[in-house]
């Protein structure tokens, strides 16, 4: 039983495959032979050559020799929990996802929460992003939610991504600096990319410094849809509130836990499991009918923006507890594999262009990552939901497949799975219209209006953070005209604002406020609910 005290399909399986520490019953290579001597190698001689014929000496030095895989190419740097996942809610109006419509299912879940730009043993307390990733073990295959600690993204199509994270990771030359705000090509970037505004706020605010991962929002970003029975769709915002609230470490006690305890929010989410004082959350969704769609002052599909939780609440329908720490880091938390695409019947994807970016992305990595196709396979990727395909053989094949076909149709033995019918997933039917262009829609033109929203909800000694943090990172800039270019930008945002950041960073403060255009130009988007 797990510490719940429910049923738990999850650890079920995962039990199947667990091996027990090594007793003392005898050392063996992998071949199952026992060792008689496993700290002098085979030598002709006392003090003589060792020996090619060492199978245990060539076994064990081998297979050290593999040991590393690459880390990810963006969050590298996290810590993993399993846990349990129950509707409070039925969505079953909305949805035909059955874990989102049937209160009386409890769904396990593992959670990795990670940092973006460091490298894999960097330090935990850093300004930077935080991953909240979360895969739905369901009855009907895995559901992940891929998301953040912030609710909005840097840029708002997919195709920058690697512009974006070539200019947040350390410089080419000299692999300098490993903090990822502070330096000449992350300024840059942001000072010719003013979509980025929104969320460079919220990266300059405390959201960046969370103090436990037990104390952290997390957002799914985009808008996704969700699917009901009669094939009828619903715009929907994923948000998992912690039931400690949200808290956030002083920039000055990040800067010396760096020092002292690199794993701080690591060592924290595993000792609170460990004493059974479990982190727990609630799911909510905002929901916006499909008629709704163009009512905001911007564009659903663009993730540089949230939805006001004043003009669209946010609905609670769950709760999720992380209750069991895993047994072994490299096999679970650095081999799972989230990915955006993985979606379940009731749940589908809208046109966002940063979505639609990432939905080629994450299986793309994770083939090279984890070392080709067979990594569904790996015990924490592997669906509770049965895996009945034609898909056969590749790399660290663990599947017997019986039968003399393996193709559909067939008729000699080997499977014929049937297609289609009740619970299979069926992609909303959405009407495309429209030319081959490269170019964004007007609608996504609005970069400064909820960057402003931000800056004015804060609190003085909220602002007094947020004009610090920009001192002191783009303080760090060496060109000074990538520290006035981002002090334009800020000029957009708030101009008591870029008067104070421009005073900290040397640079002339800008004389008087931008002029309001904010990039607006379509005719959907009203002055009325322009939100700020
Ligand atoms: C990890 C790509 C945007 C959240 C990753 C990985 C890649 C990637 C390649 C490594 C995956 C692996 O090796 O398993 C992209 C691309 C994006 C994008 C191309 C934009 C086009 C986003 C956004 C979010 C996000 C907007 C949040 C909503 C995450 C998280 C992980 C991750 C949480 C870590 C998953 C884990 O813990 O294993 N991303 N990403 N990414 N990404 Fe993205």
């Amino acid at each position: 039983a797990n510490p719940a005290g429910h049923e738990d399909r999850k650890q079920e399986q995962l039990e199947r495959r667990r091996v027990s520490p090594e007793g003392a019953a005898g050392l063996t290579t992998d071949q199952g032979v026992r060792v008689d001597d496993t700290d002098n190698s085979l030598k002709a001689g006392e003090r003589g050559p060792s020996l090619m014929e060492d199978f245990h000496l060539r076994e064990k030095i081998t297979h050290f020799d593999h040991e590393r895989i690459p880390e990810r190419v963006v969050h590298a740097r996290g810590s993993g929990a399993y846990g349990h996942f129950t509707l409070t809610e039925s969505l079953a109006e909305y949805t035909t996802a059955e874990f989102l419509c049937d209160t009386s299912l409890t769904t396990p879940v593992f959670v990795r929460f990670s940092t973006v730009a460091g490298s894999r043993g960097s330090a935990d307390t850093v300004r930077d992003v935080r991953g909240f990733a979360t895969k739905f073990y369901t009855n009907q295959g895995n559901f992940d939610l891929v998301g953040n600690n912030m609710p909005v993204f840097f840029i708002q199509d997919g195709i920058k991504f690697p512009d974006f994270v070539h200019a947040v990771k350390p410089e080419p030359p000299n692999e300098i600096p490993q903090a990822s705000s502070a330096h000449d090509t992350l300024w840059d970037f942001v000072q010719l990319q003013p979509e980025t505004m929104h969320m460079m706020m919220w990266l300059m605010s405390d959201r960046a410094l969370p103090r436990s991962y037990a104390m952290m929002e997390g957002f799914g970003v985009h808008t996704f849809r969700l699917v009901n029975a009669e094939g009828r769709g619903t715009f929907v915002k994923f948000h998992w509130k912690p039931k400690l609230g949200v808290h956030s470490l002083a920039w000055d006690e990040t800067q010396k836990i760096a020092g002292k305890d690199p794993d701080f929010n690591r060592r924290d989410l595993w000792d609170r499991i460990d004493a059974g004082d479990f982190p727990e959350y609630e799911l909510g969704v905002q929901l916006v009918p499909e008629e709704d769609e163009h009512r905001f002052g911007f564009d659903l599909l663009d993730p540089t923006k949230i939805i006001p939780e004043e003009e669209v609440p946010v609905r609670t329908v769950g709760r999720m507890v992380l209750d069991r720490n895993p047994d072994n880091f490299f096999a679970e938390t650095e081999q799972v594999a989230f990915h955006l695409g993985n979606v379940v019947p009731g749940i589908d994807f809208t046109n966002d262009p940063l979505l639609q970016a990432r939905l080629f992305s994450y299986l793309d990595t994770q083939l090279i990552r984890l070392g080709g196709p067979n990594f569904p396979q790996i015990p924490v990727n592997q669906p509770v939901a049965d895996v009945r395909n034609h898909q056969r053989d590749g790399y660290h094949q663990m599947r017997l497949h019986q039968g003399q076909a393996s193709y559909h149709k067939n008729s000699l033995g080997g499977g014929c799975p049937a297609v289609g019918g009740p619970g299979s997933f069926t992609h909303y039917q959405e009407r495309v219209d429209g030319e081959k262009i490269r170019k964004r829609s007007d609608s996504f033109k609005d970069h400064y209006s909820q960057a402003t929203l931000f800056w004015n909800s804060m609190s003085d000694w909220e602002k007094e953070h947020i004009v610090g943090a920009f001192r002191f990172e783009l303080g760090k800039c060496e060109h000074k005209q990538i520290r006035e270019g981002v002090v334009a930008q800020l000029n957009h945002v708030d101009h008591g604002l870029a008067v104070q950041v421009a005073e900290g960073v040397g640079v002339e403060p800008p004389s008087d406020a931008a002029t309001a255009n904010h990039g607006r130009t379509s005719p959907a988007l009203s002055q009325d609910t322009q939100p700020g």
